[in-house]
């Protein structure tokens, strides 16, 4: 029997359009990814009033890379900010702060950063998982490599050394900017998970929408694969 009407307890959201967004304001692309920041740390400080166990935002992706290294030295110069901006935020408001990804070889003064907020945050009761250089298919590559050094390789054992072990099922992945693809994004959690696409661009983006698609969530019957 499909199930329907379940409450979601695990969101992830692809924030993609910050470039289009500062496009269309005639604004440079930097002001594009500032204000997506921005719709971080307010979407953020919104999940007091959602019950949700985990959202697992995309920042970075393993591929972002190949972007023009101004970009990339614009992306990380805002991660740096952000985390020293809004941490003590994170901590007062019971936020557990997780990091998806490759992130260890990220530049070394970031990766302390993280390591002291992974810490300081530990104790949090909702989760706010980051996608920072992440792709699904090295995650996956590096789960197999550490299931098969510790016994046969099963769904179970692989699906227990990804970076998302320890965090509820992705029940809805949401993407912004009309993009109709996953770009790398939790390949494997995403198996069952409910999509929902939204034309907004990634700045514009507002916790009033994340109700709206939480309420699309709730309509859909998931069937995974039974009837
Ligand atoms: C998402 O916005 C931010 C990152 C991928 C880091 P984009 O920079 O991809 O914006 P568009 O897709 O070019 O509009
Ligand atoms: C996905 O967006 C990555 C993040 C949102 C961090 P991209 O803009 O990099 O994806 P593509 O290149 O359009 O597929
Ligand atoms: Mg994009």
């Amino acid at each position: 029997m499909g199930v329907e009407g379940s409450r979601a307890r695990h969101v992830a959201i692809i924030m993609d359009g910050n470039g289009r967004w500062a496009k269309r304001h005639r604004l440079p692309r930097a002001a594009g990814h500032r204000r997506g920041v921005e719709a971080v740390r307010k979407l953020v400080r919104s999940l007091r009033g959602f019950d949700l166990e985990c959202l697992t935002l995309y920042a970075f992706s393993s591929e972002n890379w190949k972007r023009p290294v101004d970009e990339v030295d614009d992306l990380m110069t805002l991660m740096r900010r952000f985390i020293r901006s809004d941490l003590q935020e994170f901590v007062d408001n019971g936020v557990r702060l997780k990091i998806v990804g490759d992130w260890r070889a990220l530049a070394p003064d970031i990766v302390a950063m993280l390591d002291d907020a992974l810490e300081r945050t530990r104790h949090g009761e909702r989760t706010l998982a980051v996608g920072l250089n992440y792709g699904a298919q090295q995650e996956i590559v590096r789960a197999a490599r550490a299931a098969a050094a510790a016994g046969p390789i099963t769904t179970e054992t692989l699906e227990a050394h990804l970076d998302t072990a320890d965090l509820p099922p992705l029940d809805l992945m949401i993407r912004t900017s009309g993009e109709m693809r996953l770009s790398n994004f939790l390949l494997w959690q995403a198996a069952y998970a409910e999509l929902v696409f939204v034309d907004t661009l990634w700045p514009d983006f507002t916790a009033d929408m994340l109700a709206a698609a939480l309420d699309d969530f709730e309509r859909r019957e998931r069937r995974f694969g039974g009837r």
